[in-house]
């Protein structure tokens, strides 16, 4: 059984670079900007793509001392070996060819630097609910898988592997299916699955004393380089 510490992805990552000051990141995938922010916030030059333009003119006008990029990886206009982190925080399954994202992230870090990935576990007492919405069990399984593959064939070696919890807070089920839609329009959800995910729901809801949440579990590796 896998102790997990209950904590926010954001604060997860934030704890992992620790002092940001002078340090360059590169969020791939950074939707509409909070990891940025935050990193920005611990003093990190952070510059965040996605391919998609709501997300990045949201991010910007969150404004937070980031800066962003409509793009995907290829279409990234930095130079090569520029970052000390390169993060995928929960993008990694999104992206069409996982194995050439990681040897892309690969070119752009620093000699010494380093491969955060976050990506969630799909035996966490979320997926039943999510899943009736957009079930992304298999490419979830996939994304691991590649970064397996990436370290088998080196040359980066995982040094750390966190399991964490998030705890995600929805008022309500509607809630719920609001932030889901939120982050991807291609999403949607007949009569007969909304009720599916109602009874779903109904199993995993919990309460605190700051309300409703359902457990969603995360797996967070950092890869470094074996080059020099
Ligand atoms: C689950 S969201 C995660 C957003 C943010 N990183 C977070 O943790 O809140 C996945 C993000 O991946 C982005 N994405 C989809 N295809 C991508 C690609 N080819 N390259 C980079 N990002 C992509 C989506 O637009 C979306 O913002």
């Amino acid at each position: 059984m896998i102790d997990r510490e209950t904590i926010d992805n954001v604060q997860a990552v934030c704890r992992e670079i620790g002092n940001g000051a002078g340090k360059t990141i590169l969020d791939i995938g950074c939707g509409t900007g909070a990891l940025c922010r935050a990193l920005a916030g611990i003093g990190a030059s952070v510059t965040g793509i996605d391919p998609s333009q709501n997300a990045i003119n949201q991010a910007n006008e969150l404004g937070g001392g980031a800066t962003y990029q409509i793009a995907t990886l290829d279409e990234l206009e930095a130079s090569p070996n520029s970052f000390d982190v390169v993060i995928f925080c929960t993008s990694l399954h999104h992206i069409p060819n996982m194995a050439e994202a990681l040897h892309g992230a690969l070119k752009r870090i620093k000699p010494d630097g380093k491969i955060i990935v976050l990506e969630p576990q799909t035996d966490d007492p979320l997926y039943p609910v999510y899943r009736w919405l957009d079930d992304e069990k298999e490419v979830q399984i996939r994304a691991q898988a590649c970064v397996d593959t990436f370290i088998a064939d080196g040359p980066m070696e995982r040094s750390k592997t966190l399991y964490f919890n998030k705890k995600y807070r929805y008022a309500s089920l509607d809630h719920l299916i609001d932030d889901m839609m939120e982050v991807d329009d291609s999403r949607s959800l007949s009569n007969e699955a909304r009720g599916k995910m109602a009874a779903a729901y109904k199993a995993a809801v919990q309460t605190d004393a700051d309300g409703n949440y359902i457990d969603h579990w995360y797996r967070l590796d950092v890869l470094e380089t074996t080059k020099g």
